[in-house]
């Protein structure tokens, strides 16, 4: 494995499961120190226990709260005396929310943790990185935030928040990376097909649906978390040195075809 990411200290968000948690592991394995946030207490311990012996911390944040995602930063600060890469991962469906809700209450609550989360993140993290003369920012965005739900497929009416909250990534991306590419902090943002996680698991136990899903894909599969991983590892990395304001599709074709 290369050493792609030697100590860089990286935060990294929704690092208890899926993407975030194959970022981690990735991270390590090519040498950076990671603090790993996320909601879920119990998914971090396990996180830590597995690697243990790394240079891994773990700290329960709630990107939601302006305050809480400062801390973190400010935390991570303390410890490690700065903040190379930012890795924000954490995010939900409104699958994941109580039926229950109606569509305004979903928007809200899924806007307030893919979006306003990432927002708050980002400026949580631009200054230690402006003082210290550059850092990367990667946005975990979405192929929804580039097109839609094929009307053939049953997940949106038009009203489902999560590829609003997407595009909404891509565009904060996007204004970052510009704004930040003469202080040398590049902002990108990797758009995942589907892959297999927790969050797709509800989709993945439907057979049809998840033929149909797949059959979008021109690899004909959804993809693992660790094959996102190693493109936000080469984001994060210097080897991408003139990337930034960008959305990575890593998709296996799917918005080409
Ligand atoms: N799985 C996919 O098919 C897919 C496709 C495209 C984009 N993405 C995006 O990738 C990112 C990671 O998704 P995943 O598939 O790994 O999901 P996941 O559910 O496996 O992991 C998401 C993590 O975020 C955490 N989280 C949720 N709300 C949080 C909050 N308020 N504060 C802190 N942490 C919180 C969860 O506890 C969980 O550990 C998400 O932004 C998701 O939208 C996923």
């Amino acid at each position: 494995m290369t050493q792609r990411l030697n100590d860089k200290v990286t935060l990294v968000t929704g690092a208890a499961s899926g993407i975030g948690r194959a970022t981690v592991m990735r991270f390590l394995e090519e040498g950076a120190r990671v603090v790993a946030g996320d909601v879920d207490r119990e998914g971090l311990d396990e996180l830590a226990k597995e690697c243990r012996d790394r240079p891994l911390s773990t700290q329960v944040v709630d990107v939601g709260e302006r305050v809480q995602c400062e801390g973190l930063v400010a935390d991570v600060l303390a410890g490690a005396g700065r903040l190379d890469v930012l890795v924000n991962s954490a995010g939900i469906t409104p699958r994941g929310l109580e039926e229950t809700l109606d569509y305004e209450e979903k928007w809200d609550a899924v806007l307030r943790i893919n979006m306003k989360g990432t927002l708050m993140m980002c400026h949580a993290a631009v200054d230690a990185m402006r003082q210290q003369g550059g850092g990367a920012i990667v946005n975990l965005a979405s192929i929804m935030g580039l097109i839609s739900y094929h009307p053939d497929l049953p997940l949106s009416d038009g009203f489902n928040p999560y590829p609003h909250s997407k595009g909404g990534v891509i565009q904060i991306t996007r204004d970052l990376g510009v704004r930040l590419a003469p202080e040398k902090i590049r902002v990108n943002a990797v758009c995942p097909g589907f892959v297999y996680t927790a969050l797709t698991a509800g989709l993945a136990e439907s057979p049809d649906l998840h033929q149909q899903l797949i059959r979008r894909h021109p690899m004909g599969r959804f993809a693992e978390p660790e094959e996102i991983a190693s493109v936000i590892g080469f984001l994060a990395s210097d080897e991408a040195s003139f990337v930034t304001a960008a959305a990575w599709t890593v998709d296996g074709g799917y918005t080409a075809s």
